[in-house]
């Protein structure tokens, strides 16, 4: 999964809202390339435009996670949000890549809403975003349970 996260761990001020302080976008569409990016409807709604390159999968409350996961026809894919899907694909993680901003929401919607399973990470390494602001986005791995 990838995500862009202010300093108190939020992903977005509301659920309606368009994401437009996230930095990552160029690093977002080079590391999604190709693969496919499996999102939530209400991602998908705050979306101005298809993502191009590649095949948008977008899930609903209906979704069974691992049958989507288990159609696939590629090695890789990525969850790209929102909370709720984010949660609902926890239990499949491989991989959590997360941006932190230098922004504290205060209030808002957190990495993960309705998670049921609690992930063990190790950071495996980080990327510069924005050297200048000082922004990187943090690979960790998932570790077995
Ligand atoms: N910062 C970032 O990197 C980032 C990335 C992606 C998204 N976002 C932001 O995240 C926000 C959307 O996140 P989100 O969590 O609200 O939506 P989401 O994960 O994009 O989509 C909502 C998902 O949850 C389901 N759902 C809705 N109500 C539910 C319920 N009561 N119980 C179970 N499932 C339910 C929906 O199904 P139905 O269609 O059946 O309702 C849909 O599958 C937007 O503001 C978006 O801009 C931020």
């Amino acid at each position: 999964m990838t995500a862009a996260v202010t300093a108190d761990g939020q992903i977005t001020r509301d659920r309606d809202e368009v994401v437009d302080w996230s930095r990552d976008l160029p690093l977002f569409r080079k590391q999604t390339m190709g693969c496919p990016v499996i999102m939530g409807s209400r991602t998908r709604r705050t979306l101005a435009a298809d993502l191009d390159g590649r095949q948008m999968i977008v899930v609903n409350r209906n979704t069974d996670p691992a049958a989507v996961l288990h159609q696939l026809n590629s090695e890789q894919c990525f969850v790209i949000g929102g909370s709720r899907t984010y949660a609902r694909f926890a239990p499949w993680l491989t991989h959590v890549y997360l941006t932190y901003h230098p922004l504290v929401f205060g209030a808002g919607v957190p990495i993960f809403t309705g998670l049921t399973h609690s992930l063990n990470l190790r950071l495996e390494k980080t990327i510069a975003v924005d050297e200048q602001q000082r922004i990187y986005q943090y690979q960790y791995s998932v570790l077995e349970p």
